[in-house]
């Protein structure tokens, strides 16, 4: 006769709380946002369930309901009116940033992406050379150094450059360094990957390139899905070049890369739970053919087991429900 012998410890659900080895915390989740020049009010993001592209006048009131909700860790995203080629204004992001620690001081921490897709006419994370074949690295990384310091200098908490050109992060630091922004946290997008689970952020974030262009796609900056030692190499410089923190995105179809970078590299790991992972959620729920806060939670313990200590979900904001699930 077997008996019970592993499913003693199933039967009841104290039982299983207390035997349980994985939690997540609400103190784990980041919220991205968004905020978005020349709009009159704010857009919700297609696809995505209360993300919404907040005006300079709304981003303040969503904060504040995050708060209430008890989430106080963001991902910032400025989506400027005016794009160009070569030569980039970061003023309309800086002008949120100092307005929304103005509101909140230390009672959040914010965190800036750094990158060029919203701002180019083409929609590509880096200058292109004249025939728009290429992105160019060298003169693109100068101008993430800029973004990054106009950021820090109005009082972002962390930049995370999500660009992956070569070098940015020394680049990024050095400058930082060089304003006196020492103490300006520096997460780096390490480990992401040329990933078809991005299209909702892209049209929140306007930096989708043309189909039909040259240059198409991302796959010459992006890693590529199947070359998991690229993300490594990544890491590791990432890390070498003044990283503090390391992030692996997509989350769900790269938890192998997750669980074996955050063992080998002694960093705090984020994951970015992304925009095209939150839609299949999103999407099955409203269908009726998932349970959408049962399986939001089960995503989020599996990033916990594969290591990450730091999750950026867009349903950060819905983590009431989703930790009682
Ligand atoms: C672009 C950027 C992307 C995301 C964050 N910054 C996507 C991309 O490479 O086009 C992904 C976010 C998401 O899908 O939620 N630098
Ligand atoms: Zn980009």
């Amino acid at each position: 006769m077997a008996g019970l012998s592993l499913r003693r410890t199933r039967l009841h659900a104290l039982t299983r709380e207390l035997t349980r080895e994985v939690r997540v915390h609400r103190e784990q989740l980041v919220q991205p946002l968004f905020v978005a020049e020349g709009i009159l009010e704010r857009e919700p993001v297609p696809g995505l369930d209360d993300v919404f592209r907040d005006t300079s006048d709304s981003l303040p009131a969503q904060i504040e309901a995050d708060l209430e909700q008890g989430i106080n860790k963001f991902l910032l995203f400025g989506v400027p009116a005016r794009k160009s080629e070569t030569s980039f204004d970061h003023s309309f992001t800086a002008a949120q940033i100092a307005n929304v620690k103005r509101h909140f001081g230390n009672d959040i921490w914010l965190a800036t992406d750094v990158c060029l897709c919203s701002h180019t006419t083409h929609g590509h994370c880096g200058i292109l050379d004249h025939d728009a074949e290429q992105v160019l690295n060298d003169e693109s990384v100068v101008e993430l150094a800029n973004a990054a310091v106009a950021f820090a200098q109005n009082g972002a908490d962390c930049v995370a450059p999500s660009d992956m050109m070569d070098g940015r992060v020394a680049a990024i630091r050095a400058a930082l360094q060089q304003h006196r922004l020492e103490q300006t946290v520096l997460m780096s997008y390490a480990a992401k990957f040329h990933s078809n689970f991005y299209g909702p952020f892209r049209t929140a974030a306007e930096s989708a390139p043309a189909a039909d262009a040259t240059l198409s796609d991302r796959a010459s900056y992006q890693i590529d899905p199947g070359a998991p030692r690229d993300a490594r190499l990544a890491a590791e410089r990432d890390a070498a070049e003044g990283a503090d923190i390391l992030m692996v995105k997509p989350g769900l179809p790269y938890l192998d890369v997750l669980a074996d970078l955050s063992a080998r590299i002694p960093k705090p790991w984020a994951v970015y739970q992304t925009s095209g992972e939150q839609a299949g959620i999103d999407l099955a729920a409203r269908q009726d053919l998932m349970r959408r806060d049962a399986a939001q939670l089960e995503t989020w313990l599996a990033f916990v087991r594969a290591g990450a200590s730091i999750i950026i979900s867009y349903a950060a904001r819905r983590s009431g429900s989703v930790l009682r699930a």
